[in-house]
């Protein structure tokens, strides 16, 4: 199964609880967050407290991607801000493991992101603890960027391994996905697919998502 999750960086701020009741109304499976520390990536978004005040607004699964310098410093704050996936970047986490490891005592689902420029040989020793990998299709930082190719046979890559470990781990891709690359990426073995710009930049939401999923599972047929 394809799952869409819009990214609510691409969406209006100044109404953000009226957008995730926008989303889930047309048809998200999860809301994905993008906490950026103007650090780690060069753009700075919101924190634990923007998290908090949507989770108020939705019971949809918040998939929260901290693409921040120290995440160990701020896992306690999203857990109890209610996120339900707490996503770390390899990049950033020098005890990585750890990391995980707490994120999973605070009985949340851990989460590792890669650039497009980091090897999935990274997620090697951790695969088997994470509920999902993220493999970054565009640099991260910013919405509305294009898909980077070059990612493909990574995702082709960590789907094969993830297969031949017989894990239950889900497999996101995040940046510059719209109709034509969501059915790249569903054929090379993403199944949850994040979009900021392609949905929320759409008059219609719900033809924006639908179409996005039916690409991708049009691609698995
Ligand atoms: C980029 C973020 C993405 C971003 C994607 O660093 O991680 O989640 O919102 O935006 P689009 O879908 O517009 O590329
Ligand atoms: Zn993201």
């Amino acid at each position: 199964m394809v799952k869409v999750a819009p990214s609510l960086l691409a969406a209006d701020f100044s109404a953000l609880g009226a957008e995730v009741a926008r989303a889930k109304e047309a048809g998200a499976d999860l809301l994905h967050l993008d906490v950026m520390d103007g650090h780690f990536v060069p753009n700075i978004t919101f924190g634990p407290q923007v998290v908090a005040a949507v989770r108020k607004h939705t019971d949809l699964p918040l998939d929260v991607h901290l693409m921040i310098s120290e995440a160990d410093r701020y896992l306690e704050d999203f857990a109890a801000a209610g996120a339900d996936i707490i996503c770390v970047h390899v990049e950033a986490c020098l005890h990585l493991h750890r990391t995980i490891t707490r994120i999973l005592e605070l009985g949340k689902t851990p989460a590792v992101a890669l650039n497009p420029a980091t090897s999935a040989h990274t997620l090697a020793h951790v695969l088997d603890l994470v509920g999902m990998v993220l493999l970054m299709t565009v640099n991260p930082g910013f919405g509305g960027q294009e898909f980077i190719p070059a990612v493909v046979p990574k995702i082709e890559q960590v789907a094969e391994e993830i297969r031949r470990r017989g894990l239950d781990v889900a497999l996101e891709v995040d940046g510059g996905i719209d109709r034509k690359t969501a059915a790249t990426v569903v054929s090379a073995g993403a199944n949850v697919l994040v979009a900021g710009s392609a949905i929320f930049g759409c008059p219609d939401i719900r033809a924006a998502i639908t179409s996005i999923r039916q690409a991708g599972a049009g691609a698995l047929q």
